[in-house]
């Protein structure tokens, strides 16, 4: 049995078997229709979320499976005090299959370790988000054609942004990619993936302050909400919240192959005038999403 808590559980060979497999479910949804009948994932979601959660959903629902699960701690017995460990030990008798989302780093680490079923880690407090990894890859390789030698601006958050955290880690793996970190000073990527994950593995990157200087040189630029919940005190956040608007003006400066990648989801970050932009991605990527979900649950649900 495997579980899936950062995309380095992954070779590269997986991970591409992975992507290959969501293009295939992308050409030929009625295939799988029926891959998952008579099973079930339980979403098990400590942590706000709409797309994860529900693209989760979806995807169980289109392989022919079934849900069941809880939005919120308020609303499981994590209320009660019940421990991760414990609750997951009981919802191994209940599905085949889990996604777990939780505000403290490591949770679904700690949840799999008891688990009976596979784990997806689907968010740990600001450490990682291997499935919008998934998804931001099979965006990437849908849209350019290629994970490789590409320069990648990543802009926002990029202290509490899981994403980013994670996205760094998969594409790391592949030859020729440069990075391009944008963020004000007080939100620059931890010091743990710019020496353990980048120094380490000679990767290019710099850091700068100004995304109009950088701008023209990227291939993708992946864009992020300023994480408000992980912030210690209002009054920081709302000093930041706004640092960077991409704009059409900001847009006139890219390439015309330059696509716009976003989590989401989205408060200030991206105008919404962007979105009528064809180099504008990020609701392409909410589709994507699903069916590289679907390709993890099947296989995962294989290697049981
Ligand atoms: C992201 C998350 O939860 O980390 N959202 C998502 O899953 N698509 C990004 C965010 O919340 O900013």
């Amino acid at each position: 049995m495997r579980h899936l808590m950062s995309p380095l559980d992954l070779s590269v060979e997986e991970l591409d078997n992975l992507l290959d497999l969501a293009h295939d479910i992308e050409r030929d949804p009625k295939k799988y229709a029926h891959a998952c009948d008579g099973l079930k994932l339980a979403t098990c979601f400590y942590e706000p979320s709409t797309r994860t959660r529900l693209s989760f959903e979806s995807a169980m629902l289109n392989l022919g499976g079934s849900v069941l699960g809880f939005a919120s701690a308020d609303s499981s017995s994590a209320a009660k005090g019940e421990s991760v460990s414990d609750t997951i030990r009981v919802i191994s008798c209940y599905a085949d299959i889990c996604a777990m989302r939780h505000p403290k780093e490591g949770a679904a680490l700690v949840a799999s370790q008891k688990s009976g079923i596979p784990v997806i880690n689907a968010g740990d407090g600001g450490h990682q988000h291997p499935t919008q990894t998934l998804t931001d890859l099979l965006t990437i390789r849908s849209l350019k054609g290629q994970l490789h030698d590409m320069t990648i601006g990543l802009c926002g958050d990029l202290k509490f942004g899981r994403t980013v955290h994670s996205l760094i880690n998969a594409l790391i793996r592949y030859p020729g990619i440069r990075f391009v970190l944008i963020s004000p000073p007080e939100l620059r990527i931890p010091d743990y993936i710019r020496e353990d994950v980048l120094r380490r593995n000679n990767i290019p990157f710099e850091e700068v302050k100004r995304l109009d200087d950088a701008i023209p040189s990227l291939d993708i630029l992946y864009m992020t909400r300023v994480q408000r919940e992980r912030f210690f005190n209002e009054e920081d956040y709302v000093r930041l919240k706004d640092f960077y608007i991409l704009d059409k003006k900001k847009m006139a400066l890219a390439k015309e192959d330059m696509y716009v990648l976003h989590p989401l989801p989205r408060v200030n970050e991206i105008a919404v005038e962007v979105d009528d932009d064809p180099r504008a991605a990020y609701f392409k990527q909410v589709q994507y999403g699903v069916y590289v979900r679907m390709a993890l649950i099947l296989t995962l649900l294989k290697w049981r």
